[in-house]
């Protein structure tokens, strides 16, 4: 499925340089998930070697898309973790840095007790790695532990990979 996966993104991506700011080049994969095998394949190569796992949070917005999938193959719930500002209080929330800008991840502090969950954060591409530990203090806030990381996407360059083995620590598995 890796092998298909890859395939699929080759085939199907778009990339756009100088977007949103001069000099990045932009990687989008609304064709690749529109794909009926590109999206099968991912969803079953981020799947593949998962194991204890009990929620799966869906990063903003097309973490959603992927990770709803991957929780519905683990058997699991899906946590939208949302942009900041989205959702009505009370919320944990962590501000962070981008690869371009800053930002804030939420969740409801209300309504939903995660504590002591094992989270499989899933998010389309993995950058600077600046997102997915925010997401990660997020369910620390929460009470819940981070046992994954999975994306479509790795652009090596930018040490994200390095980043989660730092801040999450080496048990922290990560599927890209
Ligand atoms: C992009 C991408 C990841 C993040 C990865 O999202 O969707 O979430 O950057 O970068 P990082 O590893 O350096 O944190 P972005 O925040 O640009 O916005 P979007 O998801 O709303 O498009
Ligand atoms: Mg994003």
């Amino acid at each position: 499925a890796v092998l298909r996966a890859r395939a699929a993104i080759a085939e199907h991506e778009r990339t756009v340089p100088d977007f949103p700011k001069p000099g990045i080049l932009f990687r989008d994969l609304t064709p690749v998930l529109a794909d009926t095998e590109g999206f099968s394949s991912i969803v079953t190569a981020l799947t593949h070697g998962c194991s204890g796992v009990d929620l799966v949070a869906g990063i903003d917005a097309r973490g959603f898309l992927v990770g709803g999938a991957v929780a519905q193959e683990l058997e699991v719930g899906i946590l939208a973790v949302r942009k900041g500002g989205k959702l009505p209080p009370p919320v944990y929330g962590v501000d962070y840095d981008l690869e371009y800008g800053t930002g804030r991840l939420e969740i409801p502090a209300s309504g939903i007790d995660i504590t002591g969950r094992r989270v499989l954060i899933v998010d389309d591409v993995l950058a600077t790695g600046g997102t997915a530990v925010a997401a990660s203090k997020l369910m620390g806030l929460a009470g819940a532990s981070v046992v994954g990381v999975a994306v479509i996407m790795e652009l090596a360059d930018l040490g994200g990979r390095a980043r989660i083995a730092a801040e999450l620590g080496p048990d922290v598995s990560l599927h890209a």
